[in-house]
């Protein structure tokens, strides 16, 4: 567990951040109350949320959890007040809650395709716009969104179809909102050891390193980060040149479609 580096960079900022029972949500809610933001967590397994809620109070920073379901519009409207009542207007949202999906399109049933939607892209889409209101009444905000390298890199469809469009929506609401105060960054990040990556063989960065590069973001909104840095080449060749990516993809995940 990392120890406790506090300081007050983000001190009286108000902050939510949804997928925060495990992984790179959780490593988030810590790092951002530790520079001083009070921080909301939310996701669903509620226990989990308030271990990670009280691990954080214990070091004597500001915590709730609310349990919540991204894919159920009241109940993020519930989030947003309840972040109210406990903290005052938000100010710092994460958008970070999501799933993954490898199975073959042909294997995935039609609600199973919804249920990705819903989670990893509509979920963020109507927090944020619950958010806004406040925001941009504030004229302060900071929105930030965890897409991925599948973002960036046409790897498993469904799974880069919900980050290809977390990151169309972030960018160009990043333009929408520009002059008003309210920033909106991506982060997309490759493999980092964290439940969803239980398949993943060998080291992977910890979510920490996310964590970290999402409180920069806060401080410093950029358009995109991708974490590691490393990965920025692979991005690069995928939009210069996708047909060579296509055989470097062949190479490394030919397999043959069930
Ligand atoms: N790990 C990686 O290699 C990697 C790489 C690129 C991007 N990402 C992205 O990073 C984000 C966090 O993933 P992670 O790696 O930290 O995995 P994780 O440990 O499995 O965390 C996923 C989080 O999302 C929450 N969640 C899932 N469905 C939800 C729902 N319907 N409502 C509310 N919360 C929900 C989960 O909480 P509950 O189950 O308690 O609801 C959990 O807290 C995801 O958006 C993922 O796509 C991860």
């Amino acid at each position: 567990m990392h120890t406790l580096d506090r300081t007050d960079t983000l001190a009286g900022r108000v902050a939510i951040v949804t997928g925060a029972s495990s992984g790179i949500g959780a490593a988030t809610a810590r790092a951002l109350a530790q520079q001083g933001a009070r921080v909301v967590l939310a996701a669903r397994r509620a226990d989990k949320l308030r271990r990670h809620a009280l691990a954080i109070t214990a070091l004597g920073c500001d915590a709730v959890s609310v349990p919540t379901d991204v894919t159920d519009p009241d109940q993020l409207d519930r989030l947003v007040d309840r972040a109210d009542d406990a903290f005052g207007p938000v100010d710092i949202l994460v958008n970070n809650a999501g799933a993954n999906w490898m199975r073959p399109v042909v294997a995935t049933a039609p609600d199973e395709l919804t249920d990705m939607l819903e989670v990893n892209l509509l979920g963020a889409m109507l927090l944020t716009r619950a958010v806004l209101p406040g925001m941009l009444r504030q004229r302060r905000g900071t929105i930030i969104c965890v897409g991925s390298l599948s973002g960036r890199v046409a790897m498993e469809p469904v799974y880069s179809a919900t980050k290809y469009g977390l990151r169309g929506f972030s960018l160009s609401l990043r333009r929408q909102l520009a002059g008003t105060g309210v920033s909106v960054s991506l982060v997309s990040p490759g493999n980092i050891r964290t439940d969803m990556t239980r398949h993943v063989q060998g080291r992977l960065p910890e979510p920490r390193v996310v964590a970290d590069a999402i409180c920069d973001l806060v401080r410093r909104p950029r358009r995109e980060v991708i974490i590691p840095r490393r990965h920025t080449a692979i991005a690069w060749l995928e939009q210069t040149s996708p047909a060579l990516a296509d055989l470097a993809h062949r190479y490394r995940h030919w397999s043959p479609v069930q």
